[in-house]
């Protein structure tokens, strides 16, 4: 890494810069860019992740960012939202539960989209364990030179305290080139999510402590 990275909690107003990143680095090859118009693609992933972040990931979940600082400048370099765990298990509503979640997803996906998109959201749903655990739901670094170890920092962080507290987690890969990158930090492959028309994910459990190799 050519610039010092400092882990921290996002803050509120760094939600579009966040949006923006995430946006750019889920429009190609993920789950979710195969749900999402090719026409204005970014600006719609964009709304995605900012209304995902104002009704969910700032109030109720855990949204950190590794940041790179150069002179005064701080930038964002890489950006994690978890769900963190729940005694009373994880969030499986299978469709949007207010007036704004379903007009975004409208706006997102297009009418024609939707319901494959909607499919797809229960699918991970219901591939969450039951037991309490910490849920990747996003996560997404830069790519540019700056960034290189960003990810596996903003990661590293949340599982040391995931292992303190001796909580595993659980995550979706979304194409089969980063199931790689997770192992190498303890997440192993538990079983193919099946989504609509032939589309699948990779579920992957990490133990607290991780898997051993
Ligand atoms: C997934 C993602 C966050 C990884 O970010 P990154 O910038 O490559 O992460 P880091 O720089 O922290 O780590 C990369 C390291 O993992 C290694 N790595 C990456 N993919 C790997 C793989 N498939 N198998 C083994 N190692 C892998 C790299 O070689 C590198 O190791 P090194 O530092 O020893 O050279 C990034 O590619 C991204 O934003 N992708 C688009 C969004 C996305 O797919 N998000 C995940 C959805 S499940």
């Amino acid at each position: 890494m050519s610039a010092a990275v400092e882990v921290r909690a996002m803050r509120r107003e760094e939600l579009a810069e966040a949006a923006d990143l995430l946006a750019g680095a889920f429009a190609e090859g993920t789950n979710l860019s195969s749900f999402v118009p090719r026409a204005r693609r970014h600006e719609r992933l964009r709304r995605f992740f900012t209304v995902a972040g104002e009704i969910d990931h700032l109030p109720h979940g855990v949204a950190e960012v590794a940041v790179g600082r150069r002179g005064g400048d701080e930038r964002l370099l890489a950006v994690a939202w978890w769900h963190p765990p729940s005694p009373t298990g994880p969030d499986r509503a299978p469709v949007p539960r207010s007036w704004r979640e379903l007009s975004t997803a409208l706006a997102v996906f297009g009418v024609r989209r939707l319901p494959a998109a909607a499919r797809s959201r229960a699918a991970s749903r219901r591939a969450r364990p039951a037991e309490p655990h910490w849920h990747l739901a996003y996560l997404a670094s830069r790519a540019e030179p700056d960034a290189r170890g960003a990810a596996t920092a903003l990661l590293e962080h949340r599982l040391v305290l995931a292992d303190a507290e001796g909580v595993g987690s659980h995550l979706e890969s979304s194409s089969t080139s980063t199931i790689g990158f997770y192992e190498r930090l303890g997440w192993r492959v538990t079983a193919p999510v099946r989504g609509p028309g032939g589309r699948s994910t990779t579920a992957m459990w990490r133990p607290a402590g991780g898997a051993s190799r």
